[in-house]
């Protein structure tokens, strides 16, 4: 889909959406509208339920009188609430709809309500955005039938300052692509996306500037990360480890305290079988998504580095593929993690925080990071407690967890905190070995959360369980159409902006 900024001022070709305050109060552009139409929106205004309720949308097929196809009222809700978020939701709304139904070209004239809490570029942008996001669709594997092509090509933005809106577009628009890159890593299935193919897609990340070095086995194995490896050794596709490098601060990213960089860790398991303790064949659905944590973080460093945010920021992915086999990891083996702790396997489906455990004790040791954040599709248990409303978040730091709170919710990508303590620590003690990889039947988020904890050599860290938001069965939301939905980009790439930057 083709977006560009322009400041038109007459209704040409194709769809136009104007904005109705709440109360049903014209816009600038709605006014136009109703004159170029003789009269038409009011008329349609004054037999409907349509008042310009936020969300809203009353629909007009060429009305006589104006060269467009239609004119889509679109309802700003009470101006002084009406937000960047807001923006989004109605441009996704709308392009949602007309997407598909024939339109070739759409036109925002949303004029911004005096009392927003946005300004008129920032407005223009945030349209695009919205518009954007929701025109997402994968379709790489639709070789013959594609009912549901797309007809809308071209969105235009209509907006007074052309000039700035482009340049808030840059940046806006670097994070959207990022959102895409994670969509499309967890949407892939994982005949295709194994591990060593999705190393190979981030060195597409090497063009932006971004250091990448993939590691094989051998190189992990001479490291110690048996527990990474242990996951990965009944696959048929040896595991990866990916370390992908941005310096847009300058100067070196190693060092201590407030000059070392920001570290980002994702879960990448390719698949998800359970291993020997395999899941029954409905749990097994979606588990080619079980990377949506490795994903997340690609697109991160896509969108930092297309933006050339100015900030050191470190991406590590562990990836794996959790198989059963003749070579796979047994319950009861004991494996001996990079940080010397040894962890005993009493259940191969919670394999997510083994590979977790070496990665984020290798990001400790070798880069000094200023705080780890680590993004996995970890346990069923946080789709219980949460559902897809929020993801957990489990922090040994509250500057850290309130910071991903507020870019979380400014970002439509919330998080809810949750505890960790000693008392819950003791649940994964060992007999035998220094823990066991599992907890009991309760607090299972936690458990794992706890297993995490034990790797982070006392680092601020913050653990974003993303089981219950990173794809989608259910109902679609609107900023996100697909199944895997990209979540953490937006969040992350927040964060850095707003406290790192
Ligand atoms: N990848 C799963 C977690 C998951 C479950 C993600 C459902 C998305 C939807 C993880 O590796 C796993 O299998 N966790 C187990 C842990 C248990 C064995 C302690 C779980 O949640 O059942
Ligand atoms: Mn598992
Ligand atoms: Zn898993």
């Amino acid at each position: 889909m083709d977006i560009s900024f322009g400041s038109p001022t007459a209704f040409g070709r194709g769809a136009w959406v104007v904005g109705i305050h709440e109360g049903g109060a014209f816009t600038e552009w709605a006014g136009k509208a109703d004159s170029a139409a003789g009269g038409a929106v009011k008329r349609a205004l004054a037999v409907s339920r349509f008042k310009g309720q936020v969300g809203h949308t009353l629909e007009l097929l060429a009305p006589s009188g104006v060269k467009a196809s239609r004119i889509v009222l679109a309802g700003l809700g009470k101006a002084e609430t009406f937000d960047a978020a807001a923006a989004e939701r109605l441009a996704a709304t709308i392009v949602g709809r007309l997407l598909a139904v024939g339109e070739e070209s759409l036109t925002f004239a949303v004029d911004c309500p005096a009392k927003a809490k946005i300004a008129p570029p920032e407005l223009a942008a945030h349209l695009a955005f919205g518009a954007l996001l929701r025109s997402y669709r994968f379709d790489h594997y639709r070789k013959v039938s594609d009912d549901e092509k797309q007809s809308l090509k071209t969105v235009v933005i209509a907006t007074p300052d052309t000039g700035a809106a482009k340049k808030i577009w840059n940046e806006v628009s670097a994070v959207a692509e990022g959102v895409f890159i994670a969509r499309d890593l967890v949407n892939e299935p994982a005949n295709v996306l194994y591990p060593d193919e999705f190393a190979r897609r981030t060195t597409a990340l090497k063009k932006l500037g971004v250091k990448v070095d993939i590691f094989g086995v051998p190189e992990m194995r001479k490291l110690g990360m048996n527990a990474l490896l242990g996951v990965g050794q009944g696959s048929a596709h040896d595991s990866r480890m990916v370390v992908m490098q941005w310096n847009g601060a300058g100067r070196s990213s190693g060092g201590k305290g407030k000059n070392g960089p920001l570290a980002f860790i994702g879960k990448g398991v390719c698949f998800d079988s359970g291993g020997l303790s395999m899941k029954p064949a409905n749990s097994m659905m979606g588990m080619k998504g079980d990377m949506g944590g490795a994903a997340a973080v690609v697109g991160l460093m896509h969108a930092l580095a297309k933006r050339k945010a100015r900030v050191n920021a470190i991406g590590l992915i562990g990836l794996v593929e959790n198989m059963p086999d003749g070579k796979a990891q047994r319950p009861n083996d004991i494996v001996k993690t990079m940080s010397g702790q040894t962890i005993e396997i009493l259940n191969t489906d919670a394999e997510g925080r083994l590979v977790l455990a070496d990665v984020l004790w290798y990001a400790q040791s070798r880069f000094k990071p200023r705080f780890m954040v680590d993004l996995a599709t970890l346990t069923g248990a946080i789709l219980v407690a949460l559902g897809a409303e929020h993801a957990g978040l489990f922090s040994n730091n509250d500057e850290l967890s309130e910071r991903l709170t507020k870019a979380g919710s400014l970002e439509g990508e919330p998080v809810w905190r949750l505890p960790l303590g000693d008392a819950y620590d003791r649940l994964v003690k060992s007999k035998i070995a220094d823990m066991k990889n599992i907890g009991g039947s309760s607090a299972g988020s936690i458990t794992a959360a706890q297993i995490l904890q034990r790797f982070v050599n006392r680092v601020p860290w913050a653990h974003l369980d993303i089981a219950g938001v990173a794809w989608q069965d259910g109902e679609q939301k609107p900023l996100a159409p697909s199944w895997g939905t990209g979540w953490g980009v937006r969040v992350l790439n927040r964060l850095v902006a707003e406290y790192y930057e």
